[in-house]
């Protein structure tokens, strides 16, 4: 059968509000054109985060009125506790409101002070909390990852000789490798088994720490059944395993394959390092039972992360993901090829030749497809990750100018993604009339969520 057929059927509907065009280009410049500003209610379709943004389903909401809210080892708690030890065997785990307190919490113990994590791609909160721990956040994904045009079935690898190279010349110097599963800086792409185990051996030779970023493990796991030989049998919670067993530790956000609004969590096999862990949890989160979430959160975490590999719902998944992307790329926008697990990305450089990295080619895309449809999507590019370099001062440029299109789990049906398309042939016939972006105020970290823009 071609339709995508979404394997679940809407109990609960939520309206959306549609706006006019005028109303649309008012709120822009109201928003000083950046879209983290304007309000969900003037939005038709969120494309910006696939975070937080999910459907839960019935067996969730039944575990919400489940939730035990006991201050100490509360029930679910520890339903919470054996479902992640269950998929990741990690001797201690630690609940976190979602995934960038497990990041803070984990580089401020590791003691990143001074040295280097490297990564096949840091998201941008998680190279944000290595910086502002002192540390550097180095990226070195394999080389086809910066070739958008060109398909790669594992564009999420990590650069094995490069990694190698700076282990040996940076003895003693590297807090830790985090593998970003799938990439999402670097195009929502899968790391394969192949790669993970890989990588997983050159830290283990060198003492180095190896974790997963996991916030996406279920489709990093689902992509490798799909393309690497030998998987096509194993079930994706068995891949899961098999991914989770090569590393040491992991940091989690549950807002994405946990399939829940809120929460994370931070794992470790090192008893001492937990111990430091759960000290600061204490003093800025939550008692290590809760950690900074109410109990039904734990609960609904907890039956998220059995319906995540569940395999109906990840084919539908990712089906609806290419089918935004292939229907994309026919138009003639250019994306990230393949299309990723949970977003397609445009690659709005190529696409916007006559706009600059540094006047934004992907913001301006991001408020074309705005101001057409009513879509909102992210820019993830020199907006997101240049500005200043804490340590040199130079002004720093992305590897790709991106725009992101975001998936929420579980919410809109292929008629949605259709409008989508049809708002993105309107673009794509004025492109040559879209125009760039200055700013006029931006804070030295992650400026992108209050910058104020002008148009050019
Ligand atoms: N790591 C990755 C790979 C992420 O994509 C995110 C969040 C985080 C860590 C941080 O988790 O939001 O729970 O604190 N990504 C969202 C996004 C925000 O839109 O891609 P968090």
């Amino acid at each position: 059968m071609k339709t995508i057929i979404e394997p679940f059927r809407i109990k609960a509907v939520e309206p959306l509000r549609l706006t006019t065009r005028d109303e649309r280009q008012g709120i822009l410049s109201r928003a000083h054109w950046n879209l983290f500003r304007v309000a969900a209610d003037d939005i038709l379709i969120d494309l910006l985060t696939d975070s937080g943004t999910g459907a839960m389903s019935s067996e969730q909401w039944a575990g919400i009125m489940r939730g035990d809210e006991s201050y100490a080892g509360a029930k679910s708690w520890y339903r919470f506790k054996e479902r992640v030890r269950e998929l990741t065997a990690f001797e201690h785990i630690i609940p976190t409101h979602q995934g960038r307190a497990a990041e803070r919490i984990l580089f401020s113990c590791l003691g990143v002070q001074g040295k280097t994590v490297v990564s096949n791609t840091h998201f941008d909160t998680t190279r944000a909390n290595v910086e502002y721990a002192g540390g550097c956040a180095v990226d070195i994904p394999i080389p086809e990852n910066r070739k958008p045009s060109e398909p790669h079935p594992f564009k999420g690898n990590i650069d094995l000789a490069a990694l190698d190279r700076l282990l040996e010349d940076k003895p003693g110097e590297v807090a830790c490798v985090i593998m970003t599963v799938t990439n999402n800086s670097g195009g929502g792409q899968p790391a394969s088994m192949e790669n993970l185990k890989a990588a997983s051996a050159i830290c283990r030779d060198r003492g180095v720490p190896f974790y997963l970023d996991a916030c996406r493990f279920a489709e990093n796991a689902y992509f490798i059944k799909l393309r690497e030989e030998g998987y096509a049998n194993r079930s994706v919670e068995s891949i899961a395993n098999e991914m989770f067993r090569l590393a040491d530790g992991a940091t989690f956000s549950a807002k994405k394959d946990g399939l829940a609004n809120i929460g994370g969590f931070l794992a470790t096999n090192d008893e001492v390092l937990a111990q430091q862990e759960e000290e600061l949890l204490i003093l800025t989160e939550g008692f290590p039972t809760y950690g900074g979430l109410a109990g039904r959160d734990l609960e609904a975490i907890a039956i998220g992360l059995r319906e995540v590999v569940d395999e109906d719902y990840l084919q539908y998944r990712l089906a609806s993901t290419a089918y935004l992307g292939e229907g994309l790329a026919r138009i003639g926008i250019p994306i990230v090829q393949p299309p990723g697990g949970h977003a397609v990305y445009v690659d709005a450089g190529s696409y916007l030749r006559h706009i600059a990295a540094d006047e934004f080619p992907g913001q301006a895309l991001a408020c074309a497809f705005y101001e057409e449809g009513g879509i909102r999507s992210v820019e993830i590019g020199t907006l997101m990750f240049g500005g200043a370099d804490p340590r040199t001062g130079e002004q720093r440029r992305a590897p790709l100018e991106l725009l992101r299109l975001a998936i929420p789990r579980r919410v809109y049906t292929q008629s949605h993604i259709d409008y989508v398309l049809e708002v993105a042939r309107e673009v794509a016939a004025r492109k040559e009339s879209l125009c760039g972006f200055r700013i006029v105020k931006q804070t030295p970290h992650l400026r992108h969520f209050t910058v104020r823009l002008v148009p050019v």
